[in-house]
């Protein structure tokens, strides 16, 4: 079935995304609010598509591709518009932002569903403009619950178009990917590394072996059951991608911002709320980010009183 689907970042993922939907009515919409051309490389033969600027057609899907950080300010500009679609779909690293989306949307009056999707495909975005390919994957995308903080399973009648696999417990799938985040991410900026470096270098190794510890336990604290162990998932991951470099230190090394408030800040606020130490995250922060993160400093100044 033919659904129609808006693009907001047409980065990357946004244009790996396009090129999987092309059978699909896809619209484009970006800053300038004009049509796009999504140029995608893949096993050594290139394809162009062509994306007419999106002029509030009815949607049965809007795909957010835009950093994590970024998404309230684009969804704003799109504001006027929005009471066409009718699902938002949110495939980004880190957690966070869907909580502040839906309360947006409620501010708003908007009642379009919030879909949440997270990948392991690569790609990369050559000088010359054209995405890359760089390793197939597989897209997991479903539906948050109402209340983002409830374990209800959502409604999953409605399913997203493929190669999306629509499961039915998202938010699971999407802490285990921050937990592979929480690890490789911070650490390959810090260290300035490709990711396979993180298991061979005998200084960023024992790092990375107390940093999966340390994220485990927190898991195990939180409740929230992790279907691995860390330490064997984090390094298969940094072992496949061995030759990457993570999203985090693309970033750094293009002077973008990161996403690592929605990664390590999203970890230390959730142990924040729950009074747990986190020292190996929170000094993480500080080496990458040269301050101490906000929920750390609420944790020391706030001593829990016996
Ligand atoms: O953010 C990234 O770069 C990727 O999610 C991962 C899995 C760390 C591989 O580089």
């Amino acid at each position: 079935m033919t659904v129609s689907i808006g693009i907001l970042g047409l980065g990357a993922v946004g244009t790996l995304m396009a090129h999987h939907w092309q059978q699909h009515c896809l619209y484009a919409l970006t800053r300038q609010q004009q049509e796009a051309s999504c140029r995608l490389e893949d096993e050594g033969s290139l394809a162009t598509l062509h994306l007419p600027a999106w002029q509030g057609e009815s949607l049965d899907w809007l795909l957010v591709c835009t950093k994590a950080a970024a998404t309230l300010d684009a969804l704003q500009l799109w504001r006027p518009r929005l009471a066409a679609v009718k699902r938002l779909l949110l495939l980004q690293n880190g957690m966070g932002q869907h909580q502040q989306v839906q309360q947006w949307l409620d501010q708003q009056g908007l009642s379009c569903e919030l879909w949440a999707a997270i990948s392991t495909e690569g790609a990369w975005r050559r000088d010359d403009g054209v995405i890359v390919r760089a390793g197939k994957g597989e897209i997991l995308a479903g539906r948050i619950p109402i209340s983002i903080n409830s374990e209800k399973s959502p409604d999953t009648t409605v399913t997203a178009p493929a190669p999306c696999k629509t499961v039915d417990n998202i938010q699971q799938y999407q802490r285990e990917k921050l937990a592979v985040n929480a690890v490789i991410n911070p650490l390959t900026a810090l260290y300035r590394c490709r990711n396979g470096e993180l298991l061979e270098h005998p200084d960023y190794y024992p790092h990375f072996k107390a940093l999966c510890a340390e994220i485990g336990d927190l898991y195990q604290q939180l409740g929230w059951p992790l279907a691995f162990d860390p330490l064997t998932r984090i390094s298969a991951v940094a072992k496949a991608t061995a030759t990457n470099r993570s999203s985090t230190l693309q970033d750094h090394l293009a002077g973008r911002p990161d996403e690592l408030a929605y990664i390590t800040g999203y970890l230390l606020e959730q142990a924040a709320a729950a009074t747990i130490e986190l020292p190996l995250c929170a000094q993480l922060w500080q080496q990458v980010r040269g301050e101490p993160h906000p929920a750390t400093l609420r944790a020391t100044s706030n001593p829990v009183i016996p």
